[in-house]
């Protein structure tokens, strides 16, 4: 069984139907899943997809226009606190206070979770240490880098030891290290116990951190699953690269295809692509042909050749 149609009492969020508007628009039309406790879930899609949409109705920060959130066996609604008070969200941009410290910007959440002053220093001063920003706990949050930030944002989330830790890309615009850093914390967190649920527009990132995942566009659900099965589903588990041939050489090879099992070929600008599986077949079939065999690069596919089969090439908003 490729999906899970049933939902089930151990779900941390369950969405059913979710409609969201901004006046005529209808950003999020009818969207339904799921996410089980101590998995990592990731939700992909181009810009404008409707997933800050979507997870802003998950934590209680806006309304819902039609169907149903269920979080930790709670519903949604904005300002829900009994939801706000166990998850944990890094919001798209963060919302740091730039008067304050690092330190305080931390501590000043503890607040939230109804921590002791005595709490919430102890508890930001772990995760200082955790987030390697022990350093700069007295610097002014306006002196920090970008990657600086993100990590803050993210201990910030934890202040109150969440069941359910929400990221809306968490990674865009940091370095390898501190992706890596967070890649690992991630981890570390989920071996906890903790789910992550996550947006990202780093395919190699999602594919590495998410267990199963959902890929929307234009406020509509296009694929689910675990990330090799909706490789394997939607584009097949290896893709052959041509360059330098001719669009005549190109028709004589293509005429193979079917003693192999290709999911689709496509040219990508002057590099014909094929995609599928068991393509060994067609590399010898190709070998006994007249004509010499053209340069070709054979790769695992990736959830990026699926993200942009199901997305399209052309640029959104
Ligand atoms: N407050 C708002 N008022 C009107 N339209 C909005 C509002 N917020 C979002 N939208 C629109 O809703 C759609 C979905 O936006 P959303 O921010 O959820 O996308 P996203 O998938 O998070 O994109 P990105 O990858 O760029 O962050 C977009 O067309 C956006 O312009
Ligand atoms: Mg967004």
């Amino acid at each position: 069984m490729l999906h899970k149609t049933a939902i089930t009492a151990s779900d941390v969020v369950r969405v059913e139907g979710l409609v969201k508007r901004y006046g005529d628009f209808e950003a999020v039309h009818g969207v339904s899943f799921f996410v089980s406790e101590g998995e990592c879930f990731g939700l992909l899609g181009p810009n404008g997809a409707g997933k800050s949409t979507t997870i802003r109705m998950i934590c209680c920060l806006a309304a819902i226009d039609g169907g149903t959130i269920q979080v930790l066996e709670l519903p949604a609604f904005p300002g829900n606190q009994a939801i706000k008070q166990q998850i944990g969200v890094v919001s798209q941009d963060d919302n740091l206070d730039p008067d304050l410290t690092v330190r305080e910007n931390i501590e000043i959440q503890g607040r939230f979770y109804g921590q002791s002053a005595g709490e919430a220093r102890e508890r930001a001063q772990e995760l200082l240490v955790w987030m390697q920003l022990e350093s700069k706990a007295k610097a002014q949050v306006r002196d920090l880098s970008g990657g600086m930030r993100r990590r803050l944002v993210i201990a910030r989330a934890l202040m109150g030891k969440p069941r359910l830790l929400v990221l809306d890309e968490p990674t865009t615009g940091l370095d390898p290290q501190a992706r890596q850093l967070v890649w690992a914390k991630v981890r570390e967190l989920k071996s906890q116990g903790v789910t992550i649920f996550l947006t990202t527009h780093y395919m190699d990132e999602a594919e590495r951190l998410c267990d199963r995942l959902v890929i929307m566009d234009q406020g509509g659900i296009l694929e689910e699953g675990p990330p090799a099965e909706v490789i394997a589903r939607v584009v097949g588990e290896e893709c052959l690269e041509l360059s330098g041939i001719s669009e005549d050489q190109q028709v004589q090879l293509a005429r193979h295809l079917g003693d192999a099992d290709v999911t689709f070929s496509e040219w990508q600008g002057e590099i014909w692509a094929v995609f599928g599986s068991q393509l060994d077949r067609l590399l010898q079939r190709w070998q006994t042909l007249d004509s010499s065999l053209p340069r070709f690069y054979r790769r695992r596919a990736s959830l990026e050749d699926v993200f942009l089969r199901l997305t399209g090439r052309d640029l959104r908003e």
